[in-house]
């Protein structure tokens, strides 16, 4: 099929307005995201819309009108309640969705089998002159294909649905930049299911008390039923994955420039202030303090950081959830997954080195000087013995529980070191957790410098969490004398665990300083002095 893309003049218009009395589809400028219109009292027509989208049948669609006599002229609607007819007063024409009982003209096509209609009178005048023309009610969901960031402009409908629609209306790009509001006035308390630019405070000074669905900024769990079911789906994302990061804005951008310098793969979606300190390549989604324009700039800016070279991760910073900002965190954490990394308000410096070269000591000197320690070692025993991390581990390498339920560790171990490509499943299930973790430990610490000991700091990459990275080295004899006295061990198999590691030229190139341990205990404490000292002076 070929795509008709038309302007918004009165015969353009006049032509949109028969494709969709025909059953067909037609993409329309809405002032928060372009829709995807068809007849809503016409359930084939509606039908196409799924089709066109790939969006799950049991999805609903908000019914568009032109005014609000339409709810009982048409009846959209078995019950409009006061709730609704104030909501409608003081934000119609505009960016709130009202669902309510569902009306006898409704096919089961739009309301996906519930017995709520969701209705809208947008604000947008080619919007509301396509609604007039047309004569009709109009079914429209945004108008990307399902599981996209919306479209904002004429463009982004070509992108996605370019050859599978009728027609698209260029009414040039949106003013509001996210979806409406949504709400439903059919629960006893009315209840926010997707946050937009209409805020929860704007609604309570108009009809009282109204609550937020838990799935608007949380993952539902599985036995979890969506209130609206679009909830549920993976939403908003560009083909890179994104992580939200929190965390103060030096915080951040620290973050980002090193994840930048080790990967060379990420970019950041950003706000205005930080690109500046940003390294790595960057959207921004506008001044920090401007939340309508963060709002505005959201679809576009997701749909960007795709087309810059390279990038696999993205690295948003996470906006605030009050007021407007709880539209656009609502939609970041879903186009992240609900992938959300919090940075701890800390100084951590990283700690590793090989075996036996003396890292424990120089952590042990570290805690007496004043640094809080956080234990690689201790995070990874409790990692293990988490539901998901023993499940992931069941399914990569079959039963490894004891019969109590507990992980198997030395079963673990056996296989996990009887390959390098087992070894490296076992790390890509712990490492994540693990680091998460130790970033939490970090967070509650009470002192303001926190070492990450971690004999597998750049393994686990935890080194990008790190302001600096401290490897301890010892020549091989040394760490053989030691670890054989330490461990009790026969010196083939300290030489076989020493053989898996990194050389000394790797933990060099990657660590800010070395710590050399060849010589006594005394010579090592003031080294690390010496170091922790420039640590906390600011000169390291
Ligand atoms: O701003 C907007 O609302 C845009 C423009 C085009 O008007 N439309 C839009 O539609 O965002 P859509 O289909 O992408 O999102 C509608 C959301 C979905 O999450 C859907 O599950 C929910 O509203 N919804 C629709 N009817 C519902 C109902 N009866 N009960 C619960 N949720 C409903
Ligand atoms: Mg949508």
């Amino acid at each position: 099929m070929k795509t008709l893309y038309l302007t918004n003049s009165e015969s353009d218009i006049k032509t949109a307005a028969a494709i969709l009395r025909d059953g067909g589809l037609v993409a329309m400028p809405t002032e928060t995201v372009y829709g995807l219109a068809a007849n809503a009292l016409d359930g084939n027509a509606v039908r196409r819309i799924f089709e066109a989208k790939g969006r799950p049948m049991d999805n609903p669609l908000i019914v568009h009108i032109a005014d609000v006599s339409d709810i009982e002229r048409l009846s959209l609607t078995a019950d409009f309640p006061e709730k609704a007819q104030k909501l409608a007063q003081a934000f119609w024409p505009g960016p709130l969705t009202i669902i309510m009982k569902k009306g006898a003209a409704i096919p089961d096509e739009v309301s996906a089998g519930l017995s709520t209609v969701a209705i809208r009178l947008p604000s947008h005048p080619d919007a509301r002159r396509l609604i007039a023309e047309s004569g009709l009610p109009l079914a429209a969901p945004s108008a990307n294909t399902s599981g996209k960031p919306s479209p904002t402009t004429a463009q982004h409908v070509i992108n996605d649905m370019d050859g599978r629609i009728e027609a698209v209306i260029d009414g040039g790009a949106c003013d509001v930049g996210v979806e409406s509001t949504v709400i439903t006035v059919a629960t006893d308390v009315p209840r926010i299911l997707r946050p937009g630019i209409v805020t929860r405070e704007e609604i309570e000074a108009v009809i009282g008390e109204v609550e937020v669905d838990r799935a608007v900024l949380n993952k539902l769990e599985n036995n979890e039923k969506a209130a609206s079911p679009g909830m549920k789906y993976k939403h908003y994302a560009p083909r890179a994955r994104v992580i939200l990061v929190r965390g103060s804005d030096k915080n951040y951008t620290d973050f980002v420039n090193r994840c930048f310098k080790r990967d060379g793969d990420c970019a950041a979606l950003c706000y205005a202030e930080d690109v500046e300190s940003i390294a790595a390549p960057n959207v921004s989604l506008g001044s920090k303090s401007d939340l309508k324009q963060q709002a505005q700039a959201l679809f576009d800016a997701l749909r960007a950081v795709d087309e810059l070279d390279g990038v696999t991760t993205v690295y948003a910073h996470c906006p605030t959830a009050q007021g407007v900002g709880m539209a656009l965190y609502n939609r970041l954490i879903r186009a992240a997954a609900f992938q959300v990394i919090t940075l701890p308000d800390k100084h951590i410096i990283g700690l590793s080195g090989q075996t036996g070269a003396g890292k424990s000591e120089v952590a042990a000197i570290l805690r007496e000087l004043g640094a809080g320690v956080v234990s690689a070692d201790i995070a990874a025993r409790q990692a293990v013995e988490e539901a998901d991390v023993k499940a992931a581990l069941s399914a990569a390498f079959g039963d490894v529980l004891n019969p109590d339920r507990s992980l198997n560790r030395a079963r673990v171990a056996r296989i996990a070191f009887s390959s390098k490509k087992n070894l490296r499943l076992l790390n890509s299930i712990t490492h994540p957790r693990i680091v998460e973790i130790m970033l939490d430990m970090a967070a509650g610490c009470e002192q303001d410098i926190v070492i990450f000991d971690a004999p597998q700091l750049f393994e686990a990459r935890a080194d990008v969490f790190c302001e600096k990275n401290i490897s301890v080295l010892s020549t091989r004899e040394k760490r053989l004398e030691r670890l054989i006295r330490r461990d009790h061990l026969r010196r083939e198999e300290v030489e076989l665990r020493m053989s898996a590691q990194y050389d000394e030229e790797f933990f060099i190139a990657h660590s800010d300083r070395i710590i050399d341990n060849n010589g006594t205990v005394e010579e090592l404490r003031a080294r690390v002095k010496e170091v922790y000292g420039r640590l906390t002076d600011g000169t390291a």
